[in-house]
């Protein structure tokens, strides 16, 4: 199977890896990948948000299976210029990638379906505004109602800053704040058929003890040793299989990867957003501990065939990442810098610990910084506590001038706390 994903962060090294993984792949690409996706893939110019170049590239390279990683392509339509083109392809519609497009849409999806989420206001005017603030009360919850790069949700206690950021955007949801931990559970589905991976936690803030403002995503882990045994199941029957029954009801099947964003509540599992693609950096420690050959899945859903996908296989394994960012991520990032160590963890660490690259580039022999998060160093151990010393072992390995990155990712959980 010719395998091309779409794509150049540290979500799609980790995909081009499992899938490098795979017997199944007999030739794998990435376009544009980055400089560590290098090492697994060959990778293609394209812009990735282009559909018809992106299709026509695929057709070149006679690929089986296209897999497109980031949010802004689903919502351009790039899966569906590449469907048209006779191509099976992991990832959903322009459409139904609204769910993440749009958090008016996916609101009103959730609403339609049942699906227990935080009580919404969707404001245009300041008046509305106003008053949806005055409804809910402190800590205020604003979000743009479009794809912001995980810059449009301001939580804050602060009224004036809250009223700010409300109307700078065009559209508005305000909501009640949800209170509790945050779990990301990723599924895969073909319109139909949904399997649930294993749940991850994402650490958003960029400071340890989350502190500082809101990130991609600084670091995770899984498995949860926290949480109740019964919660995919819960999820699954009280959120995932009725939001894509809702979505295939209205014309727009979700084939692809539904990620819940929940809150676990005194008052029970809330979402707090979707997504239409495989998080980052969760998909780092979710694919590392995933047994079951990664293309055969994602074809499956490709061809609305999961269904016939025996139940996937996991390691009794831990994963924990760490994110590395460059200086000043996320205001204005700096870019540029040379990045040393990659070579002694991957001879020293390898394959316990591993470096996935985000926003890196090569310049002649050298590998360089080139975006807000650089690298995610992901390791494996027989529990968190294992897992979280390889990683950070690996992670004082490498050298980025002015870098960043949380020291207390998985710690708490790791304690047992
Ligand atoms: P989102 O882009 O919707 O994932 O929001 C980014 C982050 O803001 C989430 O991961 C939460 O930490 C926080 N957040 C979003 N919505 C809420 C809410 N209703 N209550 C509390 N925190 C929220
Ligand atoms: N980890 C958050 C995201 O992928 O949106």
């Amino acid at each position: 199977m010719k395998v091309l994903v779409i794509g150049g962060g540290a979500r799609e090294h980790a995909l081009c890896r499992s899938l490098s993984l795979d017997p199944a792949v007999s030739a794998l690409y990435c376009a544009p990948g980055n400089a560590g996706i290098a090492d697994v893939a060959t990778l293609r110019p394209v812009d990735a948000l282009d559909g018809a170049a992106v299709a026509t590239l695929a057709t070149e390279l006679a690929a089986d299976l296209v897999v497109v990683g980031p949010e802004a392509p689903l919502v351009a339509g790039v899966a569906d210029a590449v469907r048209a083109a006779g191509i099976p392809v992991f990832g959903p519609s322009a459409e139904a990638a609204q769910l993440e497009g749009s958090k008016a849409f996916a609101k009103d999806v959730m609403a339609a379906a049942g699906v227990p989420t935080a009580r919404s206001y969707v404001c245009t005017t300041p008046d509305e505004v106003d008053e949806a603030l005055d409804a809910f009360g402190a800590p205020y919850v604003v979000k743009d109602d479009g794809l912001a790069a995980g810059k449009g949700v301001v939580v804050t206690d602060d009224l004036a800053a809250a009223r700010a950021h409300a109307l700078a955007c065009d559209r508005v949801v305000i909501e009640e704040y949800l209170d509790g931990p945050e779990v990301s559970l990723f599924a895969i589905t073909d319109g139909v058929t949904v399997v649930p991976l294993q749940p991850a936690q994402d650490f958003k803030r960029a400071l340890d003890g989350d502190a500082g403002p809101n990130t991609g995503g600084m670091g995770a882990y899984s498995p949860l040793p926290w949480a109740d045994p019964k919660l995919v199941d819960e999820v699954m029957e009280l959120v995932l299989q009725p939001t894509v029954d809702e979505l295939r009801r209205r014309g727009t099947p979700f084939s692809g990867l539904l990620y819940a964003g929940l809150a676990i509540t005194g008052r029970g599992t809330r979402v707090i957003e979707f997504n239409a693609r495989f998080g980052d950096p969760e998909t780092q420690v979710v694919l590392a501990r995933l047994r079951t050959p990664l293309a055969g899945v994602l074809l499956n859903a490709a061809n609305g065939t999961l269904d016939a996908l025996p139940p996937l296989v996991w390691r009794d394994d831990a994963a924990v990442t760490v994110v590395i960012a460059s200086h000043n991520y996320p205001e204005t990032p700096r870019t540029g810098d040379p990045i040393e160590g990659l070579l002694e963890v991957a001879a020293e660490d390898e394959p316990d610990a591993y470096v996935l690259h985000a926003g890196t580039r090569r310049e002649g022999n050298t590998v360089v910084s080139a975006g807000g998060r650089v690298l995610s160093v992901t390791a494996t151990g027989s529990d968190l506590a294992q897992a979280r010393a390889k990683a950070y072992k690996a992670v004082a390995r490498i050298r980025l001038d002015g870098s960043q990155h949380r020291t207390d990712i998985a710690a708490k959980a790791a304690e047992g706390r």
